[in-house]
């Protein structure tokens, strides 16, 4: 034991020896190539780049660069299939692919765990207890919807959009895959998927099980690389509806590049979620949703509750309770089955992280870092919370994408209320309350896409998830999310 884990083990805090999961399941491949028509091969420029390992800064595996011209190739393919096969399948039939892959999913649950938190930094139990069972709960829900979309509420026979180009961040990798292939897939579209540049490896081995389950070529293509990958996709004249989720600054530039074409858009972008604690709420495990709500995936989340709204009174005990909590989160390892926080995502989101909490601390906010020792290679930024924040501060009002809590407070509903909703975003609140009646007049005048109560960062693919404002437009999950798919 250290000396600061012996300091730690004086405070109260459990000292765990370390658990860590094997790495040699993973099975990652020197070099991956672009998953086109059913198969792998080499992007035609030949460029590569490769993917990190952020909590070691190793180098994981080489992956190809689409170009324009391996765009163009997986939009054709998925034209092909689209036409000859996909159309003129049954929903019965789309639902039994759907199945095996969700099936697959879990079969290799161990793998992708482990292959998500190499590529990522998340912790395993994480990417182990959530990232992947929900990935293949997606699956398992929009099979179900797949012969049942007459009842969906769309009318009969509602039909699908055709070749959907779908672009997702770094943050979720493998479950924002499924998020957007599985209601695509239910009903009825084709897909060119674009896995971010910082994790493209477990939708890389997801493409692996699209060949296990025997899915017809072209139904659903892969391509890596980054945002001129990305922008090739939006560009394209055979796609007929784009799906994005990541920054608002790239959101609004697809906005635009869409704008003069036919094709149908969603949005699922940032968020500067308020979590707001009353009084009356079991202080237990209020301050439990509130770590979750910040420092789940290093606060590497959309939805995070990334302001807290307390009420006056309770104001001093929440944050020393807060502090005292945070100490105990254990940081470090990602692969470490103990381990609460795990690495940033990139050296670009830390210097992100660290250039606004320095600005916080410059504005005059007090800030409380974990005292934890961070490894010395990697990317790594302790857990902070900042108390004195004042409603005009960027860490109040700019997204921060990092284990990092903006504390302000609150006297009344009405000025809860008016806070939370003093943001240009508008994607998840919490609010903690014994009291029914005021949770949902909370609720009610609060302008989010979702709400939780005495709860926070709860998923369920059969509950829509989706913003307003600038948090985007377009639901998925539920029922609502087969619309983003459907020509309705
Ligand atoms: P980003 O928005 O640049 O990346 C998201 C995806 O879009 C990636 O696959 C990327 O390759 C692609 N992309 C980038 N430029 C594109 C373009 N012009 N056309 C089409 N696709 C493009 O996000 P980034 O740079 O990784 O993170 C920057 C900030 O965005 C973060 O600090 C965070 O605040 C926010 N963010 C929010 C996410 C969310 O889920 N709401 C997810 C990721 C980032
Ligand atoms: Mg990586």
């Amino acid at each position: 034991m250290n000396d600061k884990n012996l300091e730690k083990s004086r405070l109260g805090a459990l000292v765990y020896d370390p658990a860590p999961e094997s790495a040699s399941i993973a099975n990652i491949k020197p070099s991956y190539g672009l998953f086109i028509d059913g198969a792998f091969s080499d992007a035609s420029s030949h460029e590569h780049f490769v993917t990190l390992n952020p909590a070691t800064e190793e180098v994981l595996s080489t992956v190809s660069r689409a170009s324009d011209a391996d765009v163009d190739r997986a939009v054709s393919s998925a034209r092909r299939a689209y036409e000859k096969v996909w159309s003129k399948t049954s929903g019965a039939e789309r639902a039994k692919y759907l199945f095996r892959i969700a099936r697959l999913i879990q079969e290799r649950s161990r793998e992708l765990a482990v292959v998500e938190t190499l590529d990522n930094g998340k912790p395993i139990r994480e990417s182990r207890d959530i990232d992947i069972p929900l990935a293949a709960a997606h699956f398992f829900y929009y099979a179900g919807w797949a012969d049942k979309l007459d009842h969906a509420g769309y009318g009969a026979n509602p039909q699908p959009l055709g070749v959907a180009g779908q672009i997702i961040p770094w943050n979720f990798p493998l479950l924002m895959a499924a998020w957007k292939l599985a209601p695509a897939l239910a009903a009825g579209n084709t897909c060119v998927l674009k896995p971010a540049e910082t994790t493209p490896l477990t939708a890389l081995v997801l493409a692996e099980i699209l060949q296990q389950a025997e899915l017809p070529s072209g139904v659903v293509n892969i391509i890596t690389g980054d945002g001129s990958t990305g922008a090739a996709l939006v560009e394209h004249p055979g796609v007929d509806k784009i799906a994005f989720t990541g920054s608002t600054e790239v959101g609004r530039l697809i906005q635009q590049r869409v704008a003069s074409s036919a094709k149908h858009l969603t949005l699922e972008l940032g968020g500067k979620g308020a979590n707001i604690v009353f009084e009356d709420a079991p202080i237990d495990e209020m301050i439990e949703g509130i770590i979750d709500g910040i420092f789940f995936n290093q606060g590497h989340v959309c939805c995070a509750g990334s302001r807290l709204l307390v009420q006056e009174s309770i104001a001093d005990e929440v944050l020393r309770r807060l502090v005292r909590r945070v100490e105990q989160l254990r940081v470090g390892n990602p692969m470490d089955k103990n381990t609460d926080v795990g690495a940033i995502n990139s050296a670009a989101q830390l210097a992100r992280i660290e250039e606004l909490t320095a600005f916080g601390e410059r504005e005059g906010a007090t800030r409380y870092s974990s005292s934890c020792v961070l490894p010395e290679k990697g990317y790594w930024f302790a857990p902070t919370v900042f108390a004195d924040v004042a409603q005009s501060h960027r860490i109040a009002r700019e997204e921060i994408f990092g284990p990092v809590l903006s504390v302000l407070s609150f006297r009344t509903p009405e000025e809860a209320v008016a806070k939370a909703n003093n943001t240009n975003y508008g994607l998840a609140c919490g609010v903690w309350s014994e009291k029914g009646s005021r949770t949902l007049w909370v609720a009610e005048r609060l302008r989010a896409g979702v709400i939780w109560a005495n709860t926070y960062n709860r998923f369920d693919p059969a509950s829509p998830f989706g913003g307003v404002r600038e948090s985007g437009f377009g639901r998925e999950g539920g029922r609502q999310g087969l619309e983003a798919y459907l020509n309705v």
